[in-house]
């Protein structure tokens, strides 16, 4: 560890379930060990702003339960750039901060990444995005609680879809990855997911139509990974007039997916890489993201946990297929 006194926390990009925990992990662990914690609020926007409080044991009691982040989160453009990054670093020289803990998804660990080389600082990371795109660990915090949350909500929409014998189209978030729509179509029995990892030549919906919906079922819960151009209104649309017959809604379950109590697992996984973000620390560990694998605390280079192409099992697009006939 060289010299490290003070250590920096930040959340970054979009919250997720599970940052507060998080940061009580973080600020508990790193006061255990006789570091002081400098919280910096509104993610690196703050950090440019000099936006920041010492935090004692006290200042992380009674979040463990709450979603979104007491740090508040932004997604900041002056921090992409040079200047921006020089000013950061001012600031942390100023405040005497040694050591940054980054809780964030892909955007926020790429900029700890340049940081971190730029300017040879000592940044790790904590895997927080709803996404679960970070390569190098099991689940990312927030991505359980999400889930549960699409779960709960697919549940609500079967009921009238059953009830109107209507096609469902529900729209889940998870950027460029299609965790969330696979896992959320399994776990609430739909018909079908459209996810980017399965866009290929073949047309989803078309061999979806192809296998027969609707032949052994009145209803159906079509699960669409957010897209630009190809999300679940771009599919209504075209079945729509494709298909007549067919009484289609939709969905867009939007925001509420990120919000919420986190659940027992993202808590679990929060205490955990917040505690293994400051042994990282201790060990000299610099510029890795905190995962989780397999039951065991793992340190993830960033350069790789920031690879855009974390795979997602394909067993699980056949598990659906049989599962839905
Ligand atoms: O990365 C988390 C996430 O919720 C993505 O799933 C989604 O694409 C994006 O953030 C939405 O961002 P914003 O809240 O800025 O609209």
């Amino acid at each position: 560890m060289a010299n490290i006194k003070t250590i920096g926390i930040l959340t970054s990009g979009g919250d997720a379930p599970g940052m507060n925990a998080a940061i009580r992990s973080v600020t508990r662990s790193g006061i255990a060990n006789g570091f002081r914690i400098k919280a910096i609020y509104r993610g690196y926007e703050g950090l440019i702003n000099d936006e920041i409080k010492e935090f004692s044991t006290e200042d992380v009691s009674g979040i463990i339960d709450s979603g979104g982040t007491i740090l508040r989160t932004a997604r900041s453009e002056r921090f992409m750039t040079n200047e921006g990054m020089d000013e950061a670093y001012s600031v942390l020289k100023k405040e005497s901060i040694d050591a940054l803990v980054v809780i964030g998804g892909n955007g926020s660990l790429t900029g700890a990444m340049k940081f971190a080389q730029r300017y040879d600082f000592s940044c790790v990371g904590l895997p927080g995005t709803i996404d679960n795109d970070l390569y190098g660990t099991d689940s990312t915090i927030g991505y359980d609680t999400t889930l549960n949350t699409i779960v709960e909500c697919v549940d609500r929409i079967r009921d009238t879809a059953t009830s109107h014998e209507r096609i469902f189209f529900v729209e889940v978030m998870g950027r460029d990855a299609g965790f969330l729509a696979q896992y959320s179509a399994i776990a609430s029995g739909a018909e079908a997911a459209i996810i980017p990892e399965d866009r290929t030549d073949v047309d989803q919906l078309e061999q979806f139509l192809r296998r027969g919906i609707r032949k052994s079922k009145k209803s159906c819960i079509v699960i669409v990974s957010e897209s630009p151009k190809c999300g679940a209104m771009y599919y209504a649309d075209r079945v729509r007039k494709e298909f007549p017959e067919y009484d289609v809604r939709v969905t867009i379950l939007g925001h509420i997916q990120r919000g919420g109590r986190p659940s027992a697992y993202d808590r679990v996984l929060a205490s955990e890489t917040g505690y293994g973000a400051i042994q990282a620390i201790i060990q000299g560990q610099r510029n890795v993201m905190i995962g989780f694998r397999n039951n065991q605390i793992v340190y993830v280079p960033f350069s790789e946990a920031i690879r855009s192409d974390k795979p997602l099992d394909r067993r699980l697009i056949k598990i659906l297929d049989e599962l839905s006939i």
